[in-house]
């Protein structure tokens, strides 16, 4: 396979990730949106796994257009927190929570706590041709005890990565993509697509 110019669908509704996920990939693959494909409705994610979830999402998209596709799923795992919230980071806080919901209740949930040991933990599915291939990536860290900086996205301001003196919100662009869960697991992909 030549990777110089596939062009994927992203199965995501999160233009911010297809921001993220195009600046490291961008220059290998043409990533496609679902708004380029005008499809605008929720995709499934019912699964109780991050893995299951970011292939479920994959084989909607497959199933639907036939396309050379993928998907990422993400979870926040917090160690004093038996892992939680992980698989159910996006509703952490309830339903419909936002980013800042979801970050309060963290920082409520660990307070008077001392192990503060985080990590984010990223599978990409990918289906091309058919196949099925997944790739991990993960970043240790710890929760901080309030908000830091204003860049990304979720969890980013409490995120501290492990040797960073910045949390994710306070670095550049480029540096967290250099260094984030996603972009392991990206890279991953990369080099098995680059074989
Ligand atoms: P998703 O599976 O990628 O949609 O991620 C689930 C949830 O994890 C999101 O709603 C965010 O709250 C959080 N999340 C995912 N990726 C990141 C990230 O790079 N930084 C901070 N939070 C993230």
């Amino acid at each position: 396979m030549t990777s110089d110019s596939l062009e994927l669908v992203f199965a995501t509704h999160n233009l911010h990730k297809v921001k993220e996920v195009a600046a490291i990939i961008g220059s290998r693959f043409i990533i496609k949106s679902l708004s380029d494909l005008s499809f605008f409705e929720d995709i499934p994610e019912t699964a109780d796994t991050i893995s299951g979830n970011a292939l479920q999402k994959a084989r909607f998209v497959f199933s639907r257009f036939h396309c050379n596709c993928f998907a990422d799923d993400t979870g926040l795992i917090v160690e004093a927190l038996d892992n939680r919230p992980g698989v159910y980071s996006a509703r952490y806080a309830g339903e419909n929570a936002s980013y800042e919901d979801n970050v309060r209740k963290l920082l409520k949930e660990l307070e008077g706590k001392t192990n503060r040991k985080a990590a984010f933990v990223t599978v990409i599915a990918v289906i091309i041709d058919g196949k099925e291939h997944l790739f991990e990536g993960r970043i240790e860290g710890e929760i901080i005890k309030e908000t830091r900086g204003t860049g990304g996205f979720g969890y980013d301001p409490v995120f501290l990565p492990a040797g960073s003196e910045l949390t994710f919100a306070e670095m550049e662009e480029s540096l967290k993509n250099k260094m984030s869960h996603r972009a392991v697991a990206l890279n991953k992909m990369l080099e098995y697509f680059a074989k």
